[in-house]
C-alpha cells in the first residue's frame, strides 16, 4: 500500500465509526457513493468505483465477506481474502472510505432478523441456492441502514442480485438510489469475477463459451425466435458443446420480474441468464437483447382502378 494511498484512504472497521463519517460528509453538503463487495477486489470492481467516483463526492467501498449467503457446500472459507490490495485499488479509483468490518460487527449474535425479497428469487440463482438472496438481501438492507442517503453501485453481472436489491430499497423505503453498471469482460468475452481465480489453465481457456452461449441466444431472438424456452435451449446447447461445463440453468426472462414470458412479443427487452458449473468453480453470466420489431410492411402499389377518381 503506497503512503499516498494510505494518506487518501480513511480504513474503518466499525459500524459506529463508519455511519458518523457518511453522517459528517452529508453535514458538509457532500454526496455519498457506496460500493458494497465480498472483497478480492477486479477491474469490474474497479468499474464500479471509479462510477461511483465520477457521479458523487465521496466514495465509501464495503469489504465483507457475508456469512449468510454462502450455503453449506459453498465456497466461503476458500473465498479470496485480499484486504491491502483491495484497499489500494479502492484507492486508485478514488474511493475515500473502506469499511471492513468483522463478521462479530456485523453479527454479534444469532441472527433473527432476516430479509426476503420474495417474488424474484424462488428461481434461477435462488433456486439453485437456496437462503442465498435471503443472505445477501439481509446484509445489503444492513449496509443501507449504516450508510444513509446514497447512491449505491451495483454490477449487472449479478443480474439478479441487481433486482433484488432494487426491489428491496424500494419496499424498505431506503433513501437510497441504485445504480446498475454494465458487466466488465476479458477480452475474449469471460466476465470479471473473483470466482474466474479459481479456474485451472484448462479451465479458463473454455470458460469464455459461457459469453459465447449468451450471444448464440441472442442471435436466435435477433433472427426472430419468439419461444423463449427456444433462446434457452440455444444457450444450452452452446454450453453442451463442451463437455467440462456441467449446465446449470439457461433462460430467457423478462428483465424486470424475471418471470419467462409466454412468448416473445417485437420491442419487448429480453435478458438471457446462464450459470454452470466448470470443475469445482460455478460462473454465470447474462446478456440484454431486445426483440426485433417487426420490419414495416411492403408499401402497397396504387390501385389503377381508384386513379384519378
Ligand atoms: O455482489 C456482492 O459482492 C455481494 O453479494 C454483496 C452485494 C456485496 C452482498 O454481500
Amino acid at each position: 500500500l503506497s503512503q499516498s494511498v494510505g494518506l487518501r484512504l480513511e480504513q474503518l472497521t466499525s459500524i459506529a465509526a463508519f455511519s458518523a463519517a457518511l453522517d459528517a460528509h452529508r453535514a458538509h453538503g457532500r454526496s455519498i457513493g457506496l460500493v458494497p463487495t465480498l472483497g478480492a477486489l477486479h477491474d469490474g470492481h474497479a468499474a464500479l468505483i471509479r462510477r461511483a467516483a465520477a457521479e458523487c463526492d465521496v466514495v465509501a467501498v464495503t469489504v465483507f465477506v457475508n456469512p449468510l449467503q454462502f450455503g453449506p457446500d459453498e465456497d466461503l472459507s476458500r473465498y479470496p481474502r485480499t484486504l491491502a490490495a483491495d484497499a489500494a485499488l479502492a484507492a486508485d479509483c478514488g474511493a475515500a472510505i473502506l469499511f471492513s468490518p468483522p463478521v462479530q460487527e456485523m453479527y454479534p449474535g444469532p441472527v433473527l432478523t432476516s430479509v426476503r425479497v420474495s417474488g424474484l428469487t424462488g428461481t434461477l440463482e435462488g433456486a439453485s441456492r437456496p437462503g442465498h438472496f435471503d443472505g445477501v438481501a439481509t446484509v445489503v438492507a444492513k449496509l443501507f441502514a449504516m450508510a444513509g442517503r446514497c447512491r449505491a453501485y451495483f454490477g449487472e453481472k449479478d443480474f439478479q442480485q441487481l433486482a433484488v436489491v432494487r426491489r428491496l430499497a424500494a419496499d424498505l423505503s431506503f433513501p437510497v438510489e441504485v445504480v446498475a453498471c454494465p458487466t466488465v469482460r476479458e477480452p475474449d468475452g469471460l466476465a470479471l469475477s473473483s470466482r474466474n481465480a479459481y479456474l485451472s489453465a484448462e479451465e479458463r481457456a473454455v470458460a469464455p463459451l459461457l459469453h459465447a452461449a449468451l450471444l448464440e441466444g441472442a442471435d436466435a431472438v435477433a433472427a426472430g425466435e419468439t419461444d423463449p424456452a427456444a433462446v434457452a435451449a440455444a444457450v444450452a446447447a452452446t454450453v453442451a458443446a463442451e463437455p467440462r461445463f456441467r449446465l446449470d440453468y439457461a433462460a430467457a426472462v423478462d428483465p424486470a420480474t424475471l418471470a419467462v414470458p409466454a412468448a416473445l412479443a417485437p420491442g419487448q427487452e429480453v435478458r438471457l441468464l446462464v450459470a454452470a458449473h466448470l470443475g469445482t468453480t460455478r460462473l454465470i453470466d447474462n446478456l440484454g437483447t431486445t426483440v426485433p420489431a417487426p420490419s414495416p410492411a411492403p408499401a402497397r402499389k396504387a390501385d389503377p382502378a381508384c386513379a384519378g377518381a
